[in-house]
């Protein structure tokens, strides 16, 4: 009986010993998940390749994730969902070519800019379309819920204004001549330009934008460790390269 006993106080005691070593070995596997909710038709920021979602946003947030000893996990969804989405808390944070807004300011916070942006018009070649006057009274594709949608609203009025679900679907309605142009960011521009034939750019005046990562209002935490984060692959170059990477010097204006 007493036998039994210490033997079966030696199994309990290895068994522990096992799951102590168990749930270590576990903990350092297991790291925490960053997720990024993104809308990956925006390259060269975010874009499908094969399977993996590539782009300038997504390798920045790869980098940021190693900073913090994270793992990344990026969620493909609808522009317009990133922000109700981080404000939710369904995502940690918003990584999309994203403008910081003074209307955005007040539903979600932004991390430091890393990038900047600006507003153009992508009409056909040949197209009547030659200055930004000439856009009264044409009809206007916008991706939904982007800043080249509230602009366009604005400025040419809501009924000119077509809503598309992202930009690559825009393009196609100007190839089919549903719209007259397409109003977005001018590197997605250039890239759908150059993927498509018969496309081109019309410059604007419009303000230059800053993008950034957007978070909850609450979850400063994180916001301060991406921002630190950020700043260090600022400094030593990394975002640079990053960009070069994906804007090569002769398209880059
Ligand atoms: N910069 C614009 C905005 O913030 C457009 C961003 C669209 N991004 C995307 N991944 N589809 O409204």
């Amino acid at each position: 009986m007493k036998k039994t006993l210490k033997i079966l106080a030696a199994v309990m005691a290895l068994a522990l010993v096992i799951g102590v070593f168990a749930a270590c070995g576990a903990k350092t596997e297991e790291k925490a998940t960053l997720t990024m909710a993104t809308n990956a038709e925006f390259p060269p920021y975010e874009f499908h390749e094969g399977d993996a979602i590539v782009g300038i946003d997504a390798e920045i947030a790869a980098l940021i994730a190693d900073k913090l000893g994270m793992e990344l996990k990026i969620e493909d969804v609808e522009f317009a969902s990133i922000i109700p989405g981080v404000q939710a808390g369904k995502y940690d944070m918003g990584m999309a070519g994203m403008t910081v807004t003074d209307e955005r300011l007040e539903s979600v916070n932004f991390s430091d800019s890393y990038a900047k942006g600006v507003q153009v018009v992508i009409i056909k070649e040949g197209s009547a379309i030659k200055s930004l006057d000439d856009l009264t009274g044409k009809k206007i594709g916008v991706q939904t819920a982007t800043t080249g949608d509230i602009y366009a609203s604005d400025e040419f009025g809501e009924e000119n204004v077509t809503k598309y679900e992202n930009g690559a679907i825009a393009v196609q309605a100007l190839l089919s001549d549903k719209i007259d142009c397409v109003i977005i960011d001018n590197e997605p521009a250039k890239s759908y330009v150059a993927a498509n034939e018969g496309l081109t750019i019309l410059e604007t005046e419009y303000a230059v934008e800053d993008y950034a990562i957007c978070f909850a209002k609450e979850n400063t935490e994180l916001q301060e460790k991406v921002n630190s984060a950020l700043k260090d692959l600022i400094a030593d170059g990394s975002v640079q390269k990053i960009v070069d990477k994906y804007i090569s010097a002769d398209t880059a204006e």
